[in-house]
């Protein structure tokens, strides 16, 4: 049995939401940042959300304890990340946070899976977008909150495959 983390960063409390139901996907429990350790930035597949704020930044507790993931050693692990953001109001920085977490997880050497397609959303740009494609899965609690249980489920099961 693979071993999958789910690690998040929530101010208002959708991504929190969010990480509960992919974690219960897997039978885990979400961890909040805040809580999180070295040793828990050690799996077979790391699942990484963070909401973004300010103008595409990292979520609070996330930039806080940022530090785990520049140190963590992720050589030959799975990662994949998730966003919450507002396509909308911050179109221009939509759910940059998410992009942020996969540089960094992929600058310590896991092979980030779970890319979606960025056809149907309204936004403009964001860090978090590459070609036609989000680095993760990117969710719209503000704007479309109807489409995230959907988005979730498929997301979890792409994200089966690979293990
Ligand atoms: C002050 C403020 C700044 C925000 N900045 C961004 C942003 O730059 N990009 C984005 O996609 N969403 C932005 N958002 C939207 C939040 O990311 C969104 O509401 C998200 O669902 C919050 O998730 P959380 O409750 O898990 O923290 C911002 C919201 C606020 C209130």
């Amino acid at each position: 049995m693979a071993n999958v983390k789910v690690i998040y960063g929530s101010t208002t409390g959708a991504t929190e939401s969010a990480a509960a139901e992919i974690a219960a996907a897997f039978g885990v429990q979400a961890i909040n940042i805040s809580n999180a350790t070295a040793a828990d930035f050690q799996a077979d597949l790391l699942i990484l959300g963070s909401s973004t704020w300010g103008v595409g930044e990292l979520q609070d507790d996330w930039a806080a304890k940022i530090g785990l993931l520049e140190h963590a050693d992720l050589k030959g692990k799975l990662a994949a990340v998730f966003g919450l953001g507002d396509q909308s109001g911050f179109a221009d920085t939509y759910c940059d946070a998410m992009g942020i977490l996969a540089q960094k997880a992929k600058g310590q050497g896991a092979t980030l899976i779970g890319q979606t397609s960025s056809e149907g959303y309204g936004h403009s740009s964001s860090v978090a977008e590459e070609g036609n494609m989000f680095c993760g899965l990117a969710l719209d609690d503000n704007n479309e909150s109807e489409k995230t249980s959907s988005r979730i489920g498929a997301w979890v099961e792409q994200l089966k495959q690979h293990l």
